[in-house]
């Protein structure tokens, strides 16, 4: 029998892993989803009041909550958002004008896809409130395309992906230059104006295949009458900037000379403003955050000891406190203290750096 108590019922409706991006059908429920249904926090009498199953509900509801939390407008996502608009502004140029492009550029788990994402959102519904879901010759209007890309990608990986979000479906048996072609037509006839390539540290800009994939991108760029967001983790150290220093480098140097850098830099704890942002951070998350006997100062208190443990890293952060109101919750503790914070083990890297220090 299925279990129908309303945990049961929040869970069916805010699952994890709701949204599969890379297609136009994920993507199109991303931007049009409603935030997940608030969750309420129950206070200890009441845990105690519920059945074992409505517990087990509630409790797994609440990982659902905790794994989720919203995105907070951080000042790098205020500062990447300014920098895309900018970039974009040039976007109005007509279609036989070449456009800029943006590059989301650092080190892991700093919310790059977060902003990229986030962004194109926006734009999307703003698009499609301005203009409507279809566009003027009756295709369903897609402002925003959103390819992440997988290792060892290739040319005709490439398009394919593009091809599959638009989800034309000759996606796998065409010519590569027919591929290509193809996929400008999706772009023109869905109206797209921003292409998001997400995961770009999987091109080697270093290796022919890499070099092939940097050219195509460039020539897309030429082709598609729309702004690229290219996101990736250290970007400038794999060269994906540079300027002729290998081979026929042209086509690099001419991808670095319409590219804008977007850095996205880790929280700091140089200057009484930098710890002030950090703290703004934690109050941002921890209001949000349901354990029974959660409240204000539950992760500013620890803003030192969770900064020491993260380096400052958004992603490292929100993983920590994931797994702390897990432990908060299996044990009873139903806060995050610093001994339930000592014990809660997270990235390999974040852990190296807070033991060296
Ligand atoms: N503005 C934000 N508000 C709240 N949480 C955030 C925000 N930005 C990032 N996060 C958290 O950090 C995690 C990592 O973010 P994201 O995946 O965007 O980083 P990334 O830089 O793309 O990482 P990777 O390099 O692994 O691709 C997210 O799952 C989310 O939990
Ligand atoms: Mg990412």
């Amino acid at each position: 029998m299925i279990s129908s108590n309303r945990w049961a019922q929040w869970l069916a409706t805010n699952d994890t892993n709701r949204f599969v991006l890379s297609r136009k059908q994920g993507w199109h429920e991303f931007v049009h989803s409603a935030r997940r249904d608030p969750l309420e926090r129950l206070s200890r009498d009441e845990l105690d009041e519920l059945g074992e199953e409505e517990r087990e509900d509630y409790d797994e509801a609440r990982r659902v909550w905790n794994a989720n939390l919203p995105t907070v407008k951080t000042q790098q996502l205020t500062d990447a958002y300014d920098v895309i608009d900018q970039v974009m502004a040039s976007g109005r140029r007509d279609g036989d004008r070449l456009r800029g492009s943006v590059v989301i550029d650092a080190a892991p788990g700093l919310g790059k896809t977060t902003i990229a994402t986030r962004y194109g959102r926006d734009l999307h519904r703003r698009e499609v409130r301005r203009h409507g879901p279809r566009t003027r010759v009756g295709h369903q209007r897609l402002p925003v395309a959103f390819i992440p890309l997988s290792s060892e990608i290739t040319l005709k990986g490439l398009n394919v992906k593009l091809l599959e979000f638009f989800g034309h479906a000759a996606a796998e048996r065409a010519t590569s230059p027919r591929l290509a072609s193809m996929a400008v037509d999706c772009v023109v006839s869905c109206e797209t104006r921003l292409i998001i390539i997400d995961e770009l540290h999987f091109v080697d800009f270093r290796h022919r295949r890499g070099i092939e994939v940097s050219n195509h991108l460039k020539s897309l760029a030429n082709e598609m009458p729309a702004t690229f967001v290219y996101v990736g983790v250290g970007l400038q150290e794999r060269r994906f900037f540079d300027e002729g220093l290998i081979g026929d480098g042209a086509a690099l140097a001419q991808t670095a000379r319409r590219a804008t850098r977007c850095p996205v830099t880790p929280y700091t704890n140089d200057s009484p403003a930098a710890a002030r942002a950090w703290t703004d951070l934690l109050a941002a998350l921890e209001q949000h955050v349901v354990l029974a006997d959660a409240g204000p100062g539950m992760l500013t208190d620890l803003a030192s000891e969770l900064f020491r443990r993260t380096q400052g890293h958004i992603g490292s952060l929100t993983t920590l406190i994931e797994r702390a109101c897990d432990q908060a919750i299996r044990t009873g503790a139903e806060t995050i203290t610093d001994t339930l914070v000592a014990s809660v083990s997270i990235d390999n890297a974040a852990t190296a750096r807070a033991n060296a220090k």
